[in-house]
């Protein structure tokens, strides 16, 4: 049983599917917690419908990425994880909480990497009339949006597609290959 900590700051749409398939036995884990850093995130609320603590680190209240980091490093280790999954986690990480879990954290990302790496991955993708994105999960290491892809499903542009209809299709592929890619992590593919 792989123990995951999973960090999100607004929807949680891609927390709520790794509980389901969770729930669904097509991923043998268990989420031990989930971290948010925005006060009222949907994604606490979904914790709560699934009976999994959550516990709000905002990121305002801390001096630097790295004080915020220790304190995650502590209550994950405080609720025995084992991996980390970043499901919709807006915030940069540092060294601080990638050496705690060394390979051991992943991230999910709205583009095919490493095209369109940082914020507004979608955005992006529309702007530069690409007929093709996608979703990736990687391995987090200290550049940001880079590390070892674990799995990427490819998604269409369609000719009328907005931000909203775009990432909705995009959410659909997501939600589809973060338990898989867990999965597949933790075997050591
Ligand atoms: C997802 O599309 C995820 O790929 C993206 O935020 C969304 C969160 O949705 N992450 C990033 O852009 C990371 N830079 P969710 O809260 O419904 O899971």
């Amino acid at each position: 049983l792989l123990k995951l900590g999973v960090m999100a700051s607004g929807s949680g749409s891609n927390f709520e599917a790794i509980a389901q398939a969770i729930a669904d036995q097509k991923l043998k884990a268990q989420v031990q917690v989930l971290l948010y850093n925005n006060p009222g995130a949907k994604a606490a609320a979904r914790a709560e419908q699934w009976g999994i603590p959550s516990v709000l680190l905002n990121h305002r209240e801390f001096a630097n990425r790295e004080a915020l980091d220790a304190a995650i490093v502590e209550t994950l280790q405080q609720h025995d994880v084992e991996w980390v999954i970043m499901a919709g986690w807006m915030r940069i990480v540092t060294p601080v909480l990638i050496n705690a879990f060394p390979r051991r954290i992943l991230n999910i990302h709205p583009s095919l990497l490493p095209s369109f790496k940082g914020n507004r991955a979608v955005e992006q993708a529309l702007a530069a009339g690409v007929k093709i994105t996608g979703c990736t999960v990687h391995r987090v290491v200290t550049e940001v949006d880079s590390g070892d892809i674990i799995v990427q499903a490819a998604v269409p542009v369609l000719p009328d597609d907005t931000l909203e209809t775009l990432h909705d299709r995009i959410h659909i592929q997501e939600h589809r290959i973060f338990p898989q890619a867990i999965a597949l992590a933790a075997q050591g593919q």
